[in-house]
């Protein structure tokens, strides 16, 4: 079974977000094409995302530098533990989906915080001496991404840090394999608005159709 993490990050409803839309759109076809894929959800501005705080950075720099986690203070260990939560449940996974709208040219600020807890030192990277290394490689992430001006082309180009950002920190934790999905221009013309929601949703049933849900033997590179 393949587990499968949905990660939103937008506080308006689904049927009035393009990007939840489509993100849904990906999360039920992956559901009946895999039915025994299992599907966890996390929805940053439904559910309180732990933040990186002064508390955080102490208790961590005493397990650096050898504290065991029990001689931490309980706020400590409190705070330890809420945000090591989400980044296991994000190492467990296989597969992210990630809807939001790109905001100010970047994400949303709750999805940064939601970053900040799966980019963790020993737990999805570690420093080697020849610099660092991801841990999560074999694994799939798509990126569901909605904004209201065009940055694939044209003067805006170089100001898009929303899927640009996300792309280097999937990359950095050893994510191989990232599909993104742009619904682009979507304040400037409502026409066009829905031919590229609609090429979107088309766009999505070709990724969930393309996801390899095989098990592979230990040690082997294809299945036969
Ligand atoms: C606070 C805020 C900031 C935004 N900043 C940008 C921006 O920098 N660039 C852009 O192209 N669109 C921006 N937009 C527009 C949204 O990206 C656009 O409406 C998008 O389609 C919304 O996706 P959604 O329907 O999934 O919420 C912004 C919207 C909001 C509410």
């Amino acid at each position: 079974m393949k587990s499968v993490l949905y990660i939103t990050a937008n506080p308006k409803r689904e049927e009035e977000s393009n990007s939840l839309r489509v993100g849904r759109h990906l999360i039920e076809t992956i559901q009946a094409l895999h039915e025994d894929s299992k599907i966890e959800e996390i929805h940053v501005y439904q559910q309180t995302v732990p933040l990186i705080d002064g508390t955080f950075l102490k208790a961590r720099d005493q397990l650096a530098s050898g504290k065991d986690f029990h001689e931490l203070l309980p706020d400590e260990q409190d705070i330890v533990r809420k945000v090591h939560r989400q980044t296991d449940q994000f190492i467990a996974a296989d597969v992210y989906v990630f809807a939001y709208p790109l905001w100010n040219f970047g994400v949303p600020p709750m999805l940064k915080a939601y970053v900040d807890t799966i980019k963790i030192a020993r737990k999805t990277f570690r420093y080697t001496p020849d610099g660092p290394i991801g841990l999560l490689s074999g694994k799939t992430a798509i990126l569901i991404q909605s904004s209201g001006d065009v940055y694939s082309h044209g003067p805006l180009h170089e100001y898009e840090h929303g899927s640009c950002y996300l792309k280097s920190v999937l990359s950095f934790i050893g994510i191989d394999k990232i599909e993104t999905v742009y619904m682009e221009g979507m304040d400037k013309d409502v026409e066009q608005r829905d031919i590229k929601r609609r090429q979107a949703f088309e766009q999505v049933d070709r990724i969930a159709n393309n996801l390899s849900f095989q098990l592979y033997p230990c040690g082997a590179d294809t299945a036969e």
